[in-house]
């Protein structure tokens, strides 16, 4: 391909991704694989002034949009934003405004604020009324959805003591996070479609043709942008416009600081990257704009963006890549999870070769195949996950994947019971199964038994030391020894670390049998209880039912785990060969860290139960009532919280503190970090 075919070629792509994001809000690749192309095609123009072009994709500001509505001339073009990828490239733009301003880069004032992943917008007041209401489009020409604009909450309809003149303000309309899961369970129980990101629900909800489907989408306005344009308010910087704004009851971004100084400027930025998550909405970066107008006049635009302002992307939390294989694992449980075996490729700062597909109707939904090109998606401590294959006209795919009917290690058939997603392998002697089991046991939360990995245990299932982990307790260093990798030294100590496990308390123990929704809690609530392993499995169902924390479920499980006869023969083992199996006193003891609290919890938290999480709470002098007050001590927000608590919350005040800090509330009472 020659550079000028490389032209044309990533024009023709931008324009293609152009229509799909701006017109048909379905966008079809990720934002970061877009801005490499973008960045391609201004690099080779800028190098080779012979194929610049001003009619280039590279100088047009979006898309214009469709003709579903009524155009609408800006009075002032609304333009886009420069970008850059990071700090260094950040400091080389503020070296960039010092010099175009003549200035020393330690004196200027810069406003950091989020960069909110949603459409932009521009409400007009007349004599202080909202006249009218219009998308960006393509700068210049936007859509008129007055109408629609009108039924979102935040958006004043007349700006309070403004008799005169004519006004512009800007700003981004998005949908917050749990406003997006609410409508998307809503979408769900109307068997409607599901909206891929809280971006499109956005823009599918702010363009309806009809005001009453967008007034009951819980659409919000973020406002940063005043534009004077009959020029009766006399504003010297930014700051100033946007606490009017807020006087006025438009949302700002709380998170805006003035920094001075172009470091100070930067270490802002760098904040963003550690706390993208704690916002109540989406952002794909930070904006830094100068505070003065008398320096952005002097700085002025671009054909596309203002000098004086610029984009920082945050790493991006979607790529593509392709799906070199798909592969089934067998979890401890039996169950058989798909996943993707990836080319690998940088995700939020991590390189992921792998990613789950979570179950067998989620990849039939997804309909990806081996050799497709794929969006990875990574965000925050979550697993990586494979969303979406990528349309790549012309191609031709392989065969649609199916899912194995036998267990891809053992070779016994998978089963699926009629109304769970979930398949499983059934057959209680399969090796995938074993080794997580006693890998689990050995785990940190349980045995703590350091040394043994899955590696290590693979090898003692493969030389056929270990087919329980009750054998764990009669492995000799001599055997050990044999295996590779493991000198006489090694082998001595992972026998020790095995005698020292033997005296692990009996609510760990729980914990490392992995008996069926028994999570540390429960094993907790039920060691404290009974105090030794014999107690609790002699004990009969209705005392087990009777435990504070401890519902039916739990509780049959428990009942019908000791009773199982390999159960009760590696119950008899561990006896033999000397674990202790008790809950002394002082594990007993919990410090009441929340005594007299109320903490309230909101959305599901990992490794509990709703009743788990309670419990933990009680455990702890605590109580957690359904729902959220002025005496609420904190809320919990999980997976999937509940908007009208988190609502609630934010009324009254009540701090809210992510899931991630549960333990630490348990054990110290505190947290570290409140939600934004
Ligand atoms: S200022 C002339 N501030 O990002 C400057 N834009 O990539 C106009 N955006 O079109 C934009 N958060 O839709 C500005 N705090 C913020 C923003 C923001 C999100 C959007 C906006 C803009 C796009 C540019």
């Amino acid at each position: 391909m020659t550079l000028a075919e490389r032209v044309a070629w990533l024009r023709g792509e931008i324009i293609r991704h152009n229509e799909a994001y701006f017109i048909h809000d379905t966008p079809n690749i990720p934002d970061a694989d877009y801005d490499v192309l973008v960045r391609e095609l201004r690099a080779i123009e800028a190098e080779h002034p012979e194929l610049r072009d001003a009619n280039s994709v590279s100088e047009q500001v979006g898309a214009r949009d469709s003709t579903l509505f009524q155009e609408v001339v800006h009075a002032e073009a609304m333009l886009s934003l420069d970008n850059v990828f990071d700090a260094h490239e950040l400091r080389q733009w503020s070296e960039r405004v010092a010099k175009g301003l003549g200035a020393d880069p330690t004196t200027l004032r810069f406003a950091v604020e989020p960069k909110i992943d949603g459409l932009a917008l521009s409400i007009t007041y007349v004599n202080g009324t909202l006249q009218q209401a219009a998308t960006r489009g393509d700068g210049r020409v936007g859509e008129d959805v007055t109408d629609n604009v009108r039924t979102i909450r935040n958006v004043p309809a007349a700006l309070p003591g403004v008799a005169r003149g004519r006004l512009e303000v800007r700003g981004e309309v998005f949908l917050a996070r749990d406003d997006f899961h609410d409508l998307n369970a809503r979408q769900r129980a109307l068997g409607a479609k599901e909206f891929a990101n809280p971006r499109n629900a956005a823009a599918g909800s702010l363009r309806q043709k009809d005001p009453h489907v967008s007034a009951q989408r819980p659409l919000s306005f973020l406002a940063y942008q005043l534009v004077d344009v009959s020029g009766s308010i006399p504003f010297a910087n930014y700051l100033e416009t946007i606490h009017q704004l807020a006087d006025w009851g438009f949302l700002t971004a709380e998170q805006t600081r003035l920094e001075v100084g172009a470091e100070a400027m930067i270490a802002r930025s760098d904040w963003y990257e550690e706390h993208r998550h704690d916002f109540r909405f989406d952002i794909d970066g930070v904006v830094i704009k100068l505070d003065d107008f008398a320096q952005r006049g002097q700085l002025g635009f671009t054909s596309r963006a203002p000098r004086w302002a610029i984009a920082r992307k945050l790493p991006p939390e979607e790529r593509t890549t392709r799906l070199l294989a798909i592969e089934v694992s067998i979890g401890r449980t039996g169950r058989a999870t798909p996943y993707a075996v990836l080319q690998p490729v940088v995700v939020a700062g991590s390189t992921v070769s792998m990613a789950t597909l979570h179950n067998q109707d989620q990849v039939a939904a997804k309909d990806v195949r081996p050799g497709d090109l794929v969006i990875v998606r990574k965000a925050g401590d979550v697993i990586p996950e494979v969303v979406s294959a990528v349309a790549e006209p012309g191609k031709r795919r392989a065969k649609k994947w199916t899912f194995p009917t036998n267990c891809p290690d053992c070779g016994q058939p998978l089963e699926r019971a009629g109304d769970e997603s979930d398949t499983y392998c059934v057959n209680p002697a399969c090796p995938a199964q074993l080794l997580h089991q006693i890998v689990h046991f050995a785990s940190r939360g349980a045995l703590d038994i350091e040394g043994l990995g899955e590696q290590r245990v693979a090898q003692l299932l493969g030389a056929g030391l270990v087919s329980d982990v009750a054998d764990l307790f009669t492995l000799r260093a001599v055997d050990l020894a044999a295996l590779e990798g493991l000198g006489e030294l090694s082998a001595t100590s992972l026998v020790r670390e095995i005698e020292n496990a033997k005296s692990t308390p009996l609510s760990r123990v729980l914990v490392g049998l992995g008996i069926r929704h028994v999570g540390p809690v429960a094993a907790r609530e039920l060691a404290m209880h009974f105090r030794t392993y014999a107690a609790l499995a002699g004990a009969p169902l209705e005392e087990l039912e009777a435990l504070a924390g401890i519902g039916p479920v739990i509780a049959q499980s428990v009942y019908q785990y000791c009773r199982e006869g390999e159960s009760r023969e590696r119950a008899a083992r561990f006896v033999a060969d000397g674990l202790s199996l008790i809950e002394s006193a002082s594990e007993r003891a919990l410090e009441a860290t929340l005594e007299g609290r109320a903490v309230v919890v909101t959305g599901a938290l990992v490794g509990y139960s709703r009743d788990g999480a309670e419990a933990a709470i009680v455990a702890r002098g605590g109580t957690s009532p359904g729902s959220v007050s002025k005496k609420t001590y904190c809320v919990v927000v999980g997976e999937a919280p509940g908007a009208s608590k988190l609502a609630k919350a934010e009324e009254l005040g009540v701090p809210r503190v992510g899931a991630n800090e549960f333990e630490t509330l348990l054990t110290t009472g505190t947290w570290t970090r409140t939600l934004t």
